[in-house]
């Protein structure tokens, strides 16, 4: 009978790790525009959000009594800093590639400005609460099935990998402070995942088809690509669709992510890790771990 899976662990601080992004090509999803490009525009957002999630969480940090919950929140806020780092990185190739990644972010962060200035520190934690609610899913449905990213390039998916890893470990830090100390309005908390939502993958597809057009792509190509492509993230069977359910979770009253399991091959990827100390090797074994193909959804155009 295979263990039970597990419901949390902690989170771990690892710094430094190298995943030779400078060496990767400049379509690196199955030499894919649109996919690329749609994995590209998810990721240009996490420097500086996950700069504003620890923002968000610092608002109520002299309000937390619990030591427990003091050392997470401690943890949460180096790993999100580790995160923006090495998204940072990934940015310069963006940058280097002639893609308007400033202005992307400068956007992006006069809304956090926005929001840290004229809302209340209970709506802000409700932001990353529920941003990290999707991070967290996002971990779960990229890596669970192995097909998911068999054409990624092995060093993307290794980053990518790393930070699912410790998106899983930190994945109820935030929710445990806008529950516990914040005390954030039920109404608020579900209002607000649901506005995260609309504008993580509303600005994801948009910020895509930018780069599209700097990578010389015609309208009438991108239209097509979009058309082509969408279905594999939020079509019926789409990735990302996949985690509706524990998607919908969220709206119950008695809702805490450590309802829904730890991803399966965990252990893996740390105890690789471990064993090499190379974090491409630990990705790469955590993603060969994962469940084989589910028979759809094989690949975006097949
Ligand atoms: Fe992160
Ligand atoms: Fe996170």
């Amino acid at each position: 009978m295979n263990a039970p899976l597990k419901t949390s662990v902690q989170p771990v601080v690892r710094t430094n790790l190298d995943f030779k992004l400078h060496e990767i090509p400049r379509f690196w999803f199955a030499d894919d525009p649109f996919l690329t490009r749609m994995f590209d525009a998810l990721s240009l957002t996490f420097p500086d959000g996950e700069r504003y999630f620890i923002q968000s969480v610092r608002l109520f940090r002299d309000q937390i009594t619990d030591p427990d919950l003091k050392q997470r929140v401690a943890d949460f806020i180096r790993q999100e800093a580790q995160h923006g780092m090495a998204h940072d990185k990934m940015n310069q190739l963006m940058r280097d590639q002639g893609m308007p990644v400033d202005d992307f972010i400068q956007r992006l962060n006069k809304i956090f400005n926005y929001d840290l200035k004229h809302r209340s520190a209970q709506f802000n934690i409700a932001v990353t609460a529920a941003a990290e609610h999707l991070t967290a899913l996002m971990a779960e449905t990229f890596y669970s099935h192995r097909h998911t990213l068999q054409d990624a390039h092995p060093y993307v998916r290794a980053m990518f990998a790393w930070h699912a890893i410790e998106e899983m470990e930190h994945r109820d830090v935030a929710f445990d402070v806008m529950k516990d100390v914040a005390k954030t309005p039920e109404f608020t908390r579900r209002a607000v995942l649901v506005s995260t939502t609309v504008l993580m993958f509303g600005f994801t597809i948009y910020r895509a088809n930018i780069m599209l057009k700097h990578d010389g792509f015609s309208p009438r190509q991108r239209l097509y690509m979009n058309m082509r492509g969408l279905p594999w993230f939020f079509g019926k069977q789409g990735v990302l669709t996949r985690m509706g359910k524990q998607y919908r979770d969220w709206f119950k009253k008695d809702f805490h992510p450590n309802q829904h399991p730890v991803i399966a091959q965990y252990d893996v990827w740390v105890q690789t890790l471990e064993e090499t100390g190379d974090p491409i090797q630990a990705g790469e074994a955590f993603w060969q771990a994962a469940k084989h193909a589910i028979g759809e959804n094989k690949k975006p155009f097949t």
